[in-house]
Protein backbone atom coordinates (compact mmCIF):
# COMPACT_ATOMS: atom_id res chain seq x y z
CA UNK A 1 0.00 0.00 0.00
CA UNK A 2 1.23 3.64 -0.94
CA UNK A 3 2.85 5.40 2.45
CA UNK A 4 1.17 8.54 1.55
CA UNK A 5 -1.15 9.11 4.67
CA UNK A 6 -3.95 12.38 4.64
CA UNK A 7 -3.84 13.37 7.97
CA UNK A 8 -6.85 15.66 8.73
CA UNK A 9 -6.36 18.92 10.98
CA UNK A 10 -3.02 17.86 10.76
CA UNK A 11 -2.36 20.90 12.27
CA UNK A 12 -4.26 20.78 15.24
CA UNK A 13 -2.99 19.88 18.62
CA UNK A 14 -2.87 15.77 18.18
CA UNK A 15 -2.62 15.99 14.40
CA UNK A 16 0.39 18.18 14.48
CA UNK A 17 2.30 15.59 16.61
CA UNK A 18 1.40 12.63 14.70
CA UNK A 19 2.55 14.22 11.43
CA UNK A 20 6.13 14.85 13.00
CA UNK A 21 6.00 10.66 13.88
CA UNK A 22 4.49 9.89 10.34
CA UNK A 23 7.27 11.26 8.61
CA UNK A 24 9.94 10.22 11.09
CA UNK A 25 8.90 6.99 10.45
CA UNK A 26 9.14 7.36 6.39
CA UNK A 27 5.65 8.00 5.40
CA UNK A 28 4.50 10.65 3.03
CA UNK A 29 2.06 13.18 4.37
CA UNK A 30 -0.72 15.51 3.00
CA UNK A 31 -2.01 17.70 6.02
CA UNK A 32 -5.90 19.05 4.98
CA UNK A 33 -6.97 21.72 7.23
CA UNK A 34 -9.08 24.60 7.29
CA UNK A 35 -7.37 26.29 10.26
CA UNK A 36 -10.67 26.97 12.25
CA UNK A 37 -8.85 26.07 15.41
CA UNK A 38 -4.95 26.17 14.33
CA UNK A 39 -2.91 28.23 12.36
CA UNK A 40 -0.24 27.93 9.11
CA UNK A 41 2.68 28.86 11.20
CA UNK A 42 2.28 25.10 12.57
CA UNK A 43 3.70 24.19 9.33
CA UNK A 44 6.94 25.94 10.27
CA UNK A 45 7.17 23.77 13.31
CA UNK A 46 6.52 20.27 11.40
CA UNK A 47 9.68 21.58 9.31
CA UNK A 48 12.06 22.76 11.95
CA UNK A 49 11.48 19.54 13.57
CA UNK A 50 11.47 16.71 10.59
CA UNK A 51 13.30 18.55 7.96
CA UNK A 52 10.71 17.59 5.73
CA UNK A 53 7.95 19.89 4.57
CA UNK A 54 4.69 17.74 4.29
CA UNK A 55 1.82 18.34 1.46
CA UNK A 56 -0.46 21.05 2.59
CA UNK A 57 -3.83 21.84 1.03
CA UNK A 58 -6.10 24.23 3.09
CA UNK A 59 -10.51 23.73 2.92
CA UNK A 60 -13.03 23.20 4.44
CA UNK A 61 -14.17 19.73 4.56
CA UNK A 62 -17.49 20.08 5.08
CA UNK A 63 -17.38 20.54 1.39
CA UNK A 64 -18.13 17.39 -0.19
CA UNK A 65 -16.83 17.80 -3.60
CA UNK A 66 -13.36 19.12 -2.26
CA UNK A 67 -13.09 16.13 -0.59
CA UNK A 68 -13.90 14.23 -3.71
CA UNK A 69 -11.83 16.55 -5.68
CA UNK A 70 -8.71 15.97 -3.16
CA UNK A 71 -9.15 12.13 -3.61
CA UNK A 72 -9.17 12.44 -7.25
CA UNK A 73 -5.78 14.66 -7.13
CA UNK A 74 -4.14 12.69 -4.21
CA UNK A 75 -5.63 8.83 -5.86
CA UNK A 76 -2.26 7.43 -4.21
CA UNK A 77 -3.44 8.01 -0.93
CA UNK A 78 -3.59 4.70 1.06
CA UNK A 79 -4.59 5.61 4.55
CA UNK A 80 -6.49 8.71 6.51
CA UNK A 81 -5.89 9.65 10.07
CA UNK A 82 -9.15 11.59 10.39
CA UNK A 83 -8.49 14.38 13.45
CA UNK A 84 -10.43 17.25 11.90
CA UNK A 85 -13.62 17.74 14.38
CA UNK A 86 -15.08 20.36 16.54
CA UNK A 87 -14.21 19.38 20.18
CA UNK A 88 -16.04 21.88 22.81
CA UNK A 89 -17.86 20.14 24.48
CA UNK A 90 -20.39 23.43 26.07
CA UNK A 91 -20.23 24.70 22.43
CA UNK A 92 -21.72 21.16 20.87
CA UNK A 93 -24.93 21.83 23.14
CA UNK A 94 -25.69 25.35 22.17
CA UNK A 95 -25.14 24.37 18.71
CA UNK A 96 -25.74 20.28 17.95
CA UNK A 97 -26.07 20.82 14.12
CA UNK A 98 -22.49 22.19 13.62
CA UNK A 99 -21.23 18.91 15.78
CA UNK A 100 -22.97 16.29 13.55
CA UNK A 101 -22.07 17.75 10.17
CA UNK A 102 -17.99 18.80 11.37
CA UNK A 103 -17.88 15.44 12.82
CA UNK A 104 -20.36 13.05 11.19
CA UNK A 105 -21.09 15.12 7.84
CA UNK A 106 -17.27 14.88 6.76
CA UNK A 107 -16.82 11.49 8.16
CA UNK A 108 -19.37 10.17 5.55
CA UNK A 109 -17.69 11.91 2.44
CA UNK A 110 -14.18 10.08 3.95
CA UNK A 111 -15.41 6.57 4.17
CA UNK A 112 -17.27 7.29 0.59
CA UNK A 113 -14.41 8.07 -0.64
CA UNK A 114 -11.91 5.33 0.36
CA UNK A 115 -14.47 2.62 0.11
CA UNK A 116 -13.54 3.14 -3.70
CA UNK A 117 -10.36 1.77 -3.09
CA UNK A 118 -9.13 -1.44 -3.66
CA UNK A 119 -8.11 -1.19 -0.31
CA UNK A 120 -7.15 1.60 2.52
CA UNK A 121 -6.57 2.02 6.10
CA UNK A 122 -8.46 4.65 8.53
CA UNK A 123 -8.06 5.56 11.81
CA UNK A 124 -10.51 7.61 14.02
CA UNK A 125 -10.14 10.14 16.72
CA UNK A 126 -12.26 8.94 19.43
CA UNK A 127 -12.18 9.55 23.17
CA UNK A 128 -12.84 7.89 26.55
CA UNK A 129 -16.23 9.61 26.47
CA UNK A 130 -17.60 6.83 24.84
CA UNK A 131 -17.17 5.23 28.36
CA UNK A 132 -19.71 7.73 30.48
CA UNK A 133 -18.68 6.99 34.32
CA UNK A 134 -17.69 3.46 33.88
CA UNK A 135 -18.52 0.78 36.41
CA UNK A 136 -14.80 -0.36 36.41
CA UNK A 137 -11.66 0.96 37.00
CA UNK A 138 -9.11 0.74 34.98
CA UNK A 139 -11.58 0.96 32.13
CA UNK A 140 -10.79 -1.89 29.26
CA UNK A 141 -12.37 -1.73 25.48
CA UNK A 142 -15.54 -4.18 26.15
CA UNK A 143 -16.44 -1.97 29.44
CA UNK A 144 -20.09 -0.72 27.90
CA UNK A 145 -20.72 2.18 25.81
CA UNK A 146 -22.94 4.72 28.16
CA UNK A 147 -25.37 7.08 27.18
CA UNK A 148 -23.53 10.21 25.78
CA UNK A 149 -23.85 13.37 27.68
CA UNK A 150 -23.14 15.90 24.82
CA UNK A 151 -23.91 15.94 21.29
CA UNK A 152 -20.00 16.34 21.06
CA UNK A 153 -20.21 13.02 23.00
CA UNK A 154 -22.58 11.52 20.71
CA UNK A 155 -20.38 12.29 17.42
CA UNK A 156 -18.06 9.92 18.88
CA UNK A 157 -20.42 7.30 19.85
CA UNK A 158 -22.16 7.44 16.60
CA UNK A 159 -18.53 7.74 14.70
CA UNK A 160 -17.84 4.34 15.70
CA UNK A 161 -20.83 3.05 14.49
CA UNK A 162 -20.79 4.24 11.13
CA UNK A 163 -16.96 3.20 11.04
CA UNK A 164 -18.04 -0.36 12.17
CA UNK A 165 -20.91 -0.77 9.60
CA UNK A 166 -19.04 0.36 6.76
CA UNK A 167 -16.24 -2.16 7.46
CA UNK A 168 -18.79 -4.51 7.83
CA UNK A 169 -19.67 -4.14 3.88
CA UNK A 170 -16.15 -3.16 2.91
CA UNK A 171 -13.88 -5.70 3.98
CA UNK A 172 -10.86 -3.63 1.75
CA UNK A 173 -11.28 -0.96 4.75
CA UNK A 174 -9.21 -1.61 7.76
CA UNK A 175 -10.25 0.84 10.56
CA UNK A 176 -9.26 0.99 13.98
CA UNK A 177 -10.84 3.79 16.68
CA UNK A 178 -8.86 5.36 19.00
CA UNK A 179 -10.22 6.11 22.26
CA UNK A 180 -7.70 8.48 23.60
CA UNK A 181 -7.68 9.49 27.83
CA UNK A 182 -7.01 13.19 28.47
CA UNK A 183 -3.64 13.86 25.75
CA UNK A 184 -1.71 16.95 27.61
CA UNK A 185 1.88 18.66 26.66
CA UNK A 186 3.77 19.71 23.66
CA UNK A 187 6.55 18.13 21.84
CA UNK A 188 9.99 18.19 23.56
CA UNK A 189 11.76 20.59 21.17
CA UNK A 190 9.05 22.77 21.86
CA UNK A 191 8.30 24.04 18.04
CA UNK A 192 4.76 22.54 18.12
CA UNK A 193 2.18 22.46 21.21
CA UNK A 194 -1.70 23.12 22.21
CA UNK A 195 -2.97 26.32 21.08
CA UNK A 196 -6.45 26.17 23.10
CA UNK A 197 -8.66 29.91 21.14
CA UNK A 198 -10.78 31.45 24.22
CA UNK A 199 -11.08 29.84 27.68
CA UNK A 200 -9.26 26.31 27.93
CA UNK A 201 -11.68 23.65 28.77
CA UNK A 202 -8.72 21.58 29.53
CA UNK A 203 -7.25 21.19 33.17
CA UNK A 204 -3.70 21.38 32.02
CA UNK A 205 -4.06 24.67 29.49
CA UNK A 206 -6.08 26.48 32.03
CA UNK A 207 -2.86 25.66 34.32
CA UNK A 208 -0.34 26.89 32.61
CA UNK A 209 -1.95 30.03 31.47
CA UNK A 210 -2.78 30.57 35.47
CA UNK A 211 0.88 30.26 35.77
CA UNK A 212 1.59 32.75 33.11
CA UNK A 213 -0.92 35.12 34.34
CA UNK A 214 -3.49 35.52 31.93
CA UNK A 215 -6.10 33.81 34.05
CA UNK A 216 -6.33 35.50 37.25
CA UNK A 217 -7.31 31.67 39.16
CA UNK A 218 -7.59 27.94 38.50
CA UNK A 219 -11.15 26.55 39.87
CA UNK A 220 -11.15 23.27 41.12
CA UNK A 221 -14.63 21.50 40.28
CA UNK A 222 -15.47 19.99 43.67
CA UNK A 223 -13.75 18.38 46.07
CA UNK A 224 -15.94 16.19 47.95
CA UNK A 225 -15.54 13.33 45.37
CA UNK A 226 -15.50 9.60 46.52
CA UNK A 227 -12.05 9.73 45.82
CA UNK A 228 -8.43 10.20 47.85
CA UNK A 229 -8.46 13.71 48.27
CA UNK A 230 -11.75 14.53 46.58
CA UNK A 231 -11.12 15.62 43.54
CA UNK A 232 -12.03 14.04 39.81
CA UNK A 233 -9.35 11.12 38.38
CA UNK A 234 -8.48 11.04 35.35
CA UNK A 235 -5.81 9.58 32.56
CA UNK A 236 -3.27 12.37 31.86
CA UNK A 237 -1.30 11.14 28.51
CA UNK A 238 1.69 12.72 26.81
CA UNK A 239 0.68 13.83 23.20
CA UNK A 240 3.74 12.41 21.83
CA UNK A 241 3.01 9.13 23.14
CA UNK A 242 -0.63 9.39 21.63
CA UNK A 243 1.01 10.53 18.25
CA UNK A 244 3.57 7.70 18.35
CA UNK A 245 0.28 5.46 18.98
CA UNK A 246 -1.23 6.55 15.74
CA UNK A 247 1.82 5.36 13.72
CA UNK A 248 1.89 1.73 15.57
CA UNK A 249 -1.97 1.76 14.85
CA UNK A 250 -1.48 2.47 11.04
CA UNK A 251 1.67 0.19 10.52
CA UNK A 252 -0.76 -2.66 11.87
CA UNK A 253 -3.29 -1.71 9.09
CA UNK A 254 -0.55 -1.44 6.53
CA UNK A 255 1.33 -4.66 7.36
CA UNK A 256 -2.17 -6.11 7.57
CA UNK A 257 -1.62 -7.16 11.03
CA UNK A 258 -5.25 -6.57 11.99
CA UNK A 259 -7.34 -9.28 12.99
CA UNK A 260 -10.75 -7.60 12.26
CA UNK A 261 -11.15 -4.81 10.13
CA UNK A 262 -12.68 -2.51 12.62
CA UNK A 263 -10.97 -2.52 16.29
CA UNK A 264 -10.58 -0.29 19.21
CA UNK A 265 -7.93 1.02 21.91
CA UNK A 266 -7.68 2.98 24.98
CA UNK A 267 -4.52 4.94 24.48
CA UNK A 268 -3.69 6.05 27.96
CA UNK A 269 -0.82 5.67 30.66
CA UNK A 270 -2.80 2.89 32.71
CA UNK A 271 -2.72 5.64 35.85
CA UNK A 272 -5.33 8.04 37.16
CA UNK A 273 -4.09 11.42 38.65
CA UNK A 274 -6.45 13.86 40.45
CA UNK A 275 -7.28 17.80 39.72
CA UNK A 276 -4.80 18.58 42.64
CA UNK A 277 -2.60 16.12 41.83
CA UNK A 278 -1.68 17.74 38.44
CA UNK A 279 -1.39 21.32 40.43
CA UNK A 280 1.20 19.81 42.46
CA UNK A 281 2.70 18.43 39.64
CA UNK A 282 2.73 22.32 37.91
CA UNK A 283 4.31 23.45 41.17
CA UNK A 284 7.04 21.21 41.19
CA UNK A 285 8.34 21.51 37.57
CA UNK A 286 7.79 25.07 37.42
CA UNK A 287 8.21 26.26 40.53
CA UNK A 288 5.62 28.32 40.91
CA UNK A 289 2.49 28.40 43.16
CA UNK A 290 -0.40 27.99 41.59
CA UNK A 291 -3.77 30.52 42.94
CA UNK A 292 -7.11 28.20 42.62
CA UNK A 293 -9.80 27.88 44.73
CA UNK A 294 -12.05 24.83 45.48
CA UNK A 295 -15.86 25.83 43.17
CA UNK A 296 -19.02 23.58 43.62
CA UNK A 297 -18.69 20.59 41.37
CA UNK A 298 -19.69 21.16 37.51
CA UNK A 299 -22.55 19.13 35.60
CA UNK A 300 -21.35 16.21 33.54
CA UNK A 301 -18.31 15.58 35.30
CA UNK A 302 -17.52 12.11 36.34
CA UNK A 303 -15.93 11.11 38.94
CA UNK A 304 -12.75 8.98 37.82
CA UNK A 305 -11.51 7.77 34.27
CA UNK A 306 -8.12 6.10 33.50
CA UNK A 307 -7.38 3.70 31.10
CA UNK A 308 -6.51 -0.07 30.92
CA UNK A 309 -4.06 -0.21 28.85
CA UNK A 310 -3.28 -4.00 28.24
CA UNK A 311 -4.63 -4.03 24.63
CA UNK A 312 -2.75 -1.60 23.19
CA UNK A 313 0.38 -2.30 24.35
CA UNK A 314 0.23 -5.94 23.88
CA UNK A 315 -1.74 -5.81 20.46
CA UNK A 316 0.22 -2.41 18.85
CA UNK A 317 3.40 -3.29 21.18
CA UNK A 318 3.20 0.61 22.05
CA UNK A 319 2.67 1.81 25.69
CA UNK A 320 3.25 5.30 26.82
CA UNK A 321 6.50 5.99 27.86
CA UNK A 322 6.22 9.73 29.74
CA UNK A 323 5.41 10.40 33.16
CA UNK A 324 2.89 13.32 34.38
CA UNK A 325 5.67 15.80 35.32
CA UNK A 326 7.32 15.00 31.82
CA UNK A 327 3.99 16.18 30.31
CA UNK A 328 2.89 19.10 32.76
CA UNK A 329 6.64 20.48 32.09
CA UNK A 330 6.77 20.26 28.45
CA UNK A 331 3.23 22.06 28.62
CA UNK A 332 4.59 24.95 31.03
CA UNK A 333 7.46 25.57 28.62
CA UNK A 334 5.43 25.86 25.65
CA UNK A 335 2.70 28.12 27.43
CA UNK A 336 5.67 30.84 28.59
CA UNK A 337 7.28 30.16 24.72
CA UNK A 338 3.80 31.21 23.06
CA UNK A 339 3.05 34.17 25.44
CA UNK A 340 6.76 35.72 25.27
CA UNK A 341 6.16 35.43 21.71
CA UNK A 342 3.00 37.35 21.54
CA UNK A 343 4.58 39.74 23.92
CA UNK A 344 7.00 40.55 22.08
CA UNK A 345 5.03 40.54 18.58
CA UNK A 346 2.51 43.39 20.14
N1 LIG B 1 -7.64 17.01 22.71
C1 LIG B 1 -8.33 16.13 23.40
O1 LIG B 1 -8.34 16.17 24.64
C2 LIG B 1 -9.13 15.05 22.71
C3 LIG B 1 -9.65 13.98 23.46
C4 LIG B 1 -10.39 12.99 22.81
C5 LIG B 1 -10.59 13.07 21.43
N2 LIG B 1 -10.10 14.13 20.74
C6 LIG B 1 -10.35 14.19 19.30
O2 LIG B 1 -9.10 14.22 18.63
C7 LIG B 1 -9.19 14.99 17.43
C8 LIG B 1 -8.09 16.04 17.42
O3 LIG B 1 -8.20 16.84 18.58
P1 LIG B 1 -7.24 18.08 18.83
O4 LIG B 1 -7.20 18.29 20.29
O5 LIG B 1 -5.98 17.91 18.08
O6 LIG B 1 -8.13 19.22 18.17
P2 LIG B 1 -7.68 20.54 17.37
O7 LIG B 1 -8.87 21.43 17.35
O8 LIG B 1 -6.41 21.07 17.90
O9 LIG B 1 -7.41 19.95 15.90
C9 LIG B 1 -8.45 19.75 14.97
C10 LIG B 1 -7.98 20.36 13.66
O10 LIG B 1 -8.99 20.10 12.67
C11 LIG B 1 -9.21 21.28 11.90
N3 LIG B 1 -10.60 21.20 11.40
C12 LIG B 1 -11.74 21.17 12.13
N4 LIG B 1 -12.81 21.10 11.31
C13 LIG B 1 -12.33 21.08 10.03
C14 LIG B 1 -12.94 21.03 8.75
N5 LIG B 1 -14.27 21.01 8.60
N6 LIG B 1 -12.14 21.03 7.64
C15 LIG B 1 -10.79 21.07 7.77
N7 LIG B 1 -10.16 21.12 8.96
C16 LIG B 1 -10.93 21.13 10.09
C17 LIG B 1 -8.96 22.43 12.87
O11 LIG B 1 -8.60 23.63 12.21
C18 LIG B 1 -7.80 21.88 13.71
O12 LIG B 1 -6.54 22.21 13.14
C19 LIG B 1 -10.61 15.53 17.39
O13 LIG B 1 -11.39 14.65 16.61
C20 LIG B 1 -11.04 15.46 18.84
O14 LIG B 1 -12.44 15.33 18.95
C21 LIG B 1 -9.36 15.10 21.33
Amino acid sequence: MSKKILVTGGLGFIGSHTVVELQNEGFEVVIVDNCSNSTEEVLDGIVAITGQSPYFERFDLRDKSKVQEFFAKYDDVGGVIHFAASKAVGESVENPLLYYENNLGVLVYILQELTKKGSASFIFSSSCTVYGQADRMPITEDAPVKPAESPYGNTKQVGEEIIKDVCKVNPQLSAIALRYFNPIGAHPSNEIGELPTGVPQNLVPFITQTGVGMREQLSVFGDDYPTADGTCIRDYIHVVDVAKAHVAALQRLVEGENKENFEVFNLGTGTGSSVLEVIQSFERVSGEKLNYRVAPRRAGDVIQAYADTRKANEVLGWEAKSTLDDAVRSAWNWEKKIRDYEKTSV
